[in-house]
C-alpha cells in the first residue's frame, strides 16, 4: 500500500467496517474486503498469538482467493493494535502483523512513533484514533496517515465532541486522512462525511447487525429496538468514556441513576473485564436507524445504492452563487 488515495481508489466506497471487540472476525471482515470496503478486527479479540497468527493467515489466504477468482475490487484489510504500555502482548502482536504485511494498522491509546515506523517499513499504513485536537497533534507528530476522529455518539470507547467541530478542527491542522466515526450507518452518511471534508468513514454499529458478526441474537435485536434515546453515555464500564445499550445495563441489574452518579474508573455490578463486555452491550447513537440484520454483501450493496441516490439528490441543491 503506497498511500491513502491509491488505497481509496481502490476501493468501491469509503467505508471502514470498524474494528469491533469479539464483534467483529476474518469472516465478516472477509465478506466487508470482498465487497470493496475495508474489514478490519481488532488483535486483542483473539486469545493468544497462535490465534491471531491464524486469523492473519485466514485473511491473506481468503484475499488471494478472492482475487483469483476475479472479485473486483477487493479491499485490503486491517488490523487495531492496542498500543499502550499496558497492553502485554503489543510487541508480539506488532511482530505478526509486521510479518503478515497487514496493510492497514488501526492504532488506539498512545501514539508510539516507532510503532508506525515499523509498520511504515513494510509499506504498511497507520490510522490512529484521535478524540481531540491534542490527540490529533500527538499522532501527527508521530507519523500517523490518518486520524481516525472518534466523535459523540460513537459505539465502543467514544470521544464526545460534536463531528463538524472534530473534523473542522482537525482540518486546520493537516491534509492527511480524516476518517470520521459515529453513528454512520447509511451511504447518505458516507457522503455527508466526504462532503464535511473526512475522507473515509468508520462504521461500527450497523456492522454488528450483519449474519457474519459475532454478536448474539439477542444484541442484534436490542439494537433493532433501540434509537438514540438507549445509549447510556458511562466512564464506570472500566475507566474510559463509552456508549452502551441502557436495555442491556438494566438486565446486568445496573441501576443507571447510581451510575450517573459514579466518579470515572468506578466499576459496575459484573467483576471480571471479558465478561463485562459480553454481558452489556455496547453501540451509538446510530441504532435507530438499523432495523434488521443484513448479510455483509446486502448491507455493502445497500450503502453503495443508498450513496448513489443521495449524490444524485445533491443535484437538487440550489448553487451558491
Ligand atoms: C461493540 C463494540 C466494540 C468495539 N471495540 C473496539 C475495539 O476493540 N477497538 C477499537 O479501536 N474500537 C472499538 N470500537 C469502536 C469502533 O471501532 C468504532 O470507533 C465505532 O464503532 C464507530 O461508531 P459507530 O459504532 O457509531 O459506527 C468498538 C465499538 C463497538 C460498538
Amino acid at each position: 500500500m503506497t498511500n491513502v488515495a491509491d488505497l481509496i481508489a481502490g476501493m468501491s466506497l469509503p467505508v471502514i467496517a470498524a474494528p469491533m471487540f469479539t464483534v467483529s472476525n476474518p469472516e465478516m471482515a472477509l465478506a466487508t474486503c470482498a465487497q470493496g470496503m475495508m474489514g478490519t478486527f481488532p488483535a486483542h479479540t483473539t486469545r493468544s498469538a497462535e490465534m491471531l497468527d491464524e486469523w492473519l493467515t485466514t485473511m491473506a489466504d481468503g484475499l488471494n482467493r478472492l482475487r483469483a477468482e476475479g472479485v473486483d475490487p477487493v479491499a485490503p484489510f486491517g488490523v487495531n493494535l492496542v498500543v499502550h504500555g499496558t497492553n502485554q502482548r503489543m510487541a508480539g502482536d506488532l511482530e505478526l502483523c509486521i510479518r503478515h504485511k497487514v496493510p492497514v494498522i488501526l492504532t488506539s491509546k498512545g501514539a508510539p512513533g516507532e510503532v508506525f515506523d515499523a509498520v511504515h517499513e513494510y509499506g504498511g499504513l497507520v490510522f490512529h484514533d484521535i478524540a481531540s485536537a491534542r490527540h490529533a497533534e500527538k499522532a501527527l507528530e508521530a507519523g500517523a496517515d490518518g486520524l481516525i476522529a472518534v466523535c459523540g455518539g460513537a459505539g465502543g470507547h467514544c470521544g464526545s465532541i460534536n463531528p463538524f467541530a472534530l473534523v473542522n478542527e482537525v482540518r486546520q491542522m493537516t491534509d492527511r486522512a480524516i476518517i470520521l466515526a459515529g453513528a454512520i450507518t447509511t451511504g447518505r452518511d458516507v457522503l455527508s462525511a466526504q462532503v464535511m471534508g473526512a475522507d473515509l468513514v468508520y462504521m461500527g454499529t450497523r456492522f454488528i447487525n450483519t449474519e457474519e458478526s459475532g454478536a448474539a441474537d439477542g444484541y442484534r435485536q436490542m439494537i433493532i429496538e433501540a434509537n438514540a434515546t438507549d445509549i447510556f453515555f458511562t466512564a464506570a464500564m472500566d475507566g474510559a468514556p463509552a456508549n452502551l445499550l441502557a436495555p442491556s445495563l438494566l438486565r446486568a441489574g445496573v441501576d443507571l441513576d447510581e451510575l450517573r452518579r459514579q466518579t470515572p474508573g468506578a466499576i459496575i455490578a459484573v467483576d471480571e473485564r471479558k465478561k463485562r463486555w459480553k454481558d452489556v452491550w455496547s453501540a451509538g447513537h446510530g441504532v435507530g436507524s438499523i432495523n434488521d440484520v443484513l448479510s455483509v454483501q446486502d448491507l455493502c450493496d445497500r450503502l453503495k445504492a443508498e450513496y448513489r441516490a443521495a449524490r444524485d439528490d445533491l443535484r437538487h441543491f440550489q448553487a451558491a452563487e
